[in-house]
Parts: structure tokens; sequence; C-alpha cells
């Protein structure tokens, strides 16, 4: 679980916020939001805190004294929607507490589950899927008038391009811009095709804009998200399936995701930039020669390619075989030496044998990656997968072969982090460690995480640090001085 909290309510955008007593003497709403899922939901709620701050509602990170709690949900797998549902349990004594507060339920759960949700769960006075947050300020009217309120309707254009979020719970060093939404591949165990809709790329002006407004305010990173970041297109709006019958002159002015990275690295050459999620099909050679290009884009991708057998891949609709994702591979690195990859993987997908398990262990060996996201296959209601396929990998079997992806993945993890010791390299400094206050963490550029003594640096500064120790998951080593970037 994870509580935001606007660090800093008072200032949105240059406006000071109504935070007290207005004239009419009605109090200011406080908001308590948590968000669950994907780097894209936590995004979102920066996008709704925006919205409801023009409604006056202030962000709060006291639960208690909330008037409006929202849950931004997640239904990538079963455990994730159980996670909200008992969550949910818990508000119960809350609303007994203050019977005039109001739940609201966002995000993929919302879009899911739509008006079910409010017979299931009589907690639930609000469900609002993604594309519908614009709408929040009529919705809770409708709710603070005592009846339930319902928008689930997906867009074809909403990308929230010209709202400016305000950053929740934020280092004030690192944020994330979103530039794509939904998706259009329909990889047969996903459920996010379902519940964020078809795919749309927001205006590359607006995107850079948000940039700057962030280099300015002291941001030193931005992690571009979308859920398939190499298949953004921008023609001026509209889905990426109609792209076909855009105007010669959109399509010879189109924007591809190379071309919004090169903007991006060149519009703010110090502010460093990552991007996620890649989909090994449509990942192209331009966006290497471009991350090669400009030193501010990060030597980090993160390429999820969920199993090794080929077999399994098909039946999953992902659009590369095995030989072609390492193909890949060495191109990157070929262009990228040092570049650092990631994975995601599913354990146990219908029909998976132990050979086909097998298969993905060996591509593990082949690639070495340098962290990794590994899962059981939960089957998703309402998925290819779910409507064809038996899910027979019995949860035992499953869970044998999931240890031993991560046990692989928490051997590569080490290895990879040992290749940097002895160097010197550059950190960005985003907070404390976890572990002591005396020492700071930041992240080099291939996004593993450096943990070093603070002396007298401070957070947000571009620092050299030589690595001298590490775990599978920690570098740890001595700033010896300033990098030319700070
Ligand atoms: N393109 C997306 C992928 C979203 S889902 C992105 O931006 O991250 C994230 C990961 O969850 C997937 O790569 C996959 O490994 C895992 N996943 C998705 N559906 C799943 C399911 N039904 N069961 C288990 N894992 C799943
Ligand atoms: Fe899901 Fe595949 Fe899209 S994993 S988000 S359908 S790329």
């Amino acid at each position: 679980m994870l509580q935001e909290e606007n660090k800093n309510p008072n200032k949105y955008n240059g406006e000071v916020l109504e935070l007290h007593t207005d004239e009419a003497g009605s109090k200011t709403k406080k908001m308590f939001i948590e968000s669950y899922g994907c780097q894209m939901n936590f995004s979102d709620s920066e996008i709704v805190a925006s919205i409801l701050s023009k409604e006056g509602f202030q962000t709060t990170t006291a639960i208690e004294q909330a008037d409006l709690i929202l849950v931004n949900t997640c239904s990538i797998r079963e455990k994730a929607e159980q996670t909200v549902r008992n969550r949910l349990d818990k508000f119960n004594s809350l609303k007994r507490n203050n019977p005039n507060l109001k739940v609201g339920v966002l995000g993929c759960m919302a879009e899911r589950l739509k008006h079910k949700f409010l017979e299931e769960e009589k907690i639930v006075d609000m469900v609002v899927g993604p594309d519908a947050y614009k709408d929040l300020p009529n919705l809770i009217a409708e709710v603070e008038q005592g009846t339930d309120a319902v928008n689930v309707i997906l867009s074809k254009e909403e990308t929230y391009g010209d709202i400016a979020p305000v950053r929740l719970n934020s280092n004030g060093v690192t944020a994330f811009v979103s530039i794509t939404r939904g998706c259009d591949n329909m990889c047969t165990f996903c459920v996010v095709p379902f519940t964020r809709g078809r795919e749309r790329s927001r205006d590359p002006q607006s995107i850079v804009e948000e940039i700057n407004e962030l280099w300015d305010k002291g941001f030193k990173e931005v992690t571009l998200l979308g859920q398939n970041v190499d298949s953004y297109l921008w023609y001026g709006g509209g889905l990426k399936k109609d792209f076909e019958k855009a105007s010669d002159f959109q399509k010879a002015t189109a924007v591809r995701f190379s071309d919004l990275l090169e903007k991006v690295a060149l519009a703010q050459p110090k502010m460093r930039i990552r991007f996620s999620t890649s989909n090994p099909q449509d990942m192209t050679l331009d966006v290497i020669h471009t991350m090669a290009k400009y030193e501010n884009i990060c030597n980090y991708i993160h390429l999820p390619v969920q199993s090794g057998s080929d077999r399994i891949l098909k039946k999953m609709i992902r659009l590369h075989t095995r030989a072609e994702y390492i193909a890949l591979i060495e191109q990157i690195k070929n262009i990228i030496p040092d570049c650092a990859i990631s994975q995601d993987m599913i354990a146990g997908f219908p029909t998976e044998t132990e050979e086909d398990h097998q298969d993905t262990l060996s591509l593990m060996e082949t690639v070495q990656y340098a962290f990794g996201f590994m899962f059981a296959y939960s089957e998703r209601p309402g998925t290819m997968a779910a409507r064809k396929f038996e899910d027979d990998i019995p949860l035992e079997t499953k869970k044998r072969r999931l240890t031993e992806i991560i046990n692989m993945q928490q051997k590569h993890s080490l290895l990879e982090m040992k290749k940097h010791i002895g160097k010197t390299e550059e950190v960005l400094i985003e907070g404390d460690s976890k572990k002591s206050a005396d020492f700071f963490m930041g992240r080099n550029t291939q996004n593993a995480v450096v943990v070093f003594p603070k002396e007298s640096y401070k957070v947000g500064d571009y620092v050299m640090v030589t690595i001298e120790d590490c775990t599978a998951a920690t570098l740890k080593g001595n700033a010896v001085g300033y990098s030319k970037n700070n």
C-alpha cells in the first residue's frame, strides 16, 4: 500500500489554492487518495489530484480526516484486486464514524467491474474508469446529493495532455510523464486493453511543456510512461489504429517515439530521460540509436518477454519469436554496450510444460538481465486466455517454476551489479537511504540503486560515485565529486 501526499498543497501552477474557510463559510474538503498497480496509476492519481484541487479538494495523508477517499485500483492479477477489496473493508469503520464520508473507486477495477462494483462492495459510492477523470466534479456532486455515480466510458481522444499534474508523494527530483494511454496489443493474458481502451498518444508539445515546467521546478529526471511507449504516434490526435485514414500531411509530419525522445532530450539536455514499457515487437532500432546519441537518455530498457518458449509466446500473442528477441538484445548491446535490460516473466501460462519452462530459464541465461519482475499466471476474466485456454497448471507447479525464475534472476542481478565495482559512475541523488539517514540513495544511468555517505551533497545533485561493494539490489560506494552535469 502506498499512501500519497501532496508535499506542497498550497502551490499549484503558480496559483494559491483556497485551503481554508471560503467566503460562504464552508470548509475546504479533504481528499485521501491511494494508488495500486503500475506507474501509470500513480501518474493518473496526480491528474486526479489536479482536477479536484480546482474543486477545492486538498489532499491529506490523514485518512480519518478525509471527506472523500479515492482508491486507484489495479486488475492485472487477481491478488491485486483482492488487496483493494481488503482495503475497502477497512474503510467500513471510517464510514461508521463519519456518515458523510464518500468512497470512490478509480482505475482498472472500476472499468472492469463497472456497476457491479456498487453491488459487490456496499461501501463504494462512485465508480470511475481511467478515461473519465474529468467528469469527477460532476460525479462527486451527484454523490453528495445522495446518489451513486458511475462513469466508465472509454475515450478515443482523452490523454489529459491539458492537465498539469499535482505531484503527489514527490521527492522533487524524479517524475512520471504519461505519453500514451491504452494498448492495442492483445496479449492473451492481459486485461489492460479492456480496462484502459484503445491506444492514443499525447501531443508532443504538451509533453515537452510539462518537462520544461518540471525542470523549472527543480526536477532532474522524467520517466515517459505508456503501456507500450515504442508504439507512440502523434499525427494530430486520435487513435493509433486510425492512422491509416490520416491525410498525407499528417502522415508526413507524424511524430514517432524516437522523434519524441529526441525532442525531449534536446529540450532539457541535463534532464535524465527514462521510459517504460517497451514491447519487443514494437521497439525499433531508431529508438536505440537515439538513446545512444543523447547522453541524457538513460541506458536502461525494460523489455518484458513473458516466456522463453516460442510455443508459449505464440499462445500469448506476443508477436515475436525467441530468436527475434535475442537478436534485438544483441543489437541493443552492440549499439549501447553498457545498457541494462530488465524483464517481466509469467510462470505457468496455460499448457506450459517443463520444457517450455526450461526455455524460459535458458533465455534468462542467454540475456542475463539486470532486474526482473516475475509473476505466476493469474487468469483474468474476459481475456482471450480465459476464454480459450484452461488455467491448467497447478498452483504448486506455478509457484515452483516462479521460484526457479526468481532464484535465477537473483543470481544474475548479483553478477550484473558486480560489474559496476571499481567503476566511478554518475548518480542522481533522490533522497535518504532507507537504512541510514547518514547515507543518500540515488540511481546510475542503468537504474541501479546506489547508496553512499552524504558528505556535503544534497538531494537533486549529480555526483560521481566510486562503486566499492554490492548486493543483488544495491550498489555501495563513496562520492568523489560532482558530475559535469551538476
Ligand atoms: N505493457 C505493460 C504491461 C502491463 S502488465 C506495462 O507497461 O508494463 C505488467 C506485467 O504484468 C506484464 O508484463 C506481465 O508480465 C504481467 N502480467 C500481465 N497480466 C498478467 C496475468 N494475467 N498473470 C500474471 N502476470 C501478468
Ligand atoms: Fe498488456 Fe500486452 Fe498491452 S502485456 S498492456 S496487452 S502490450
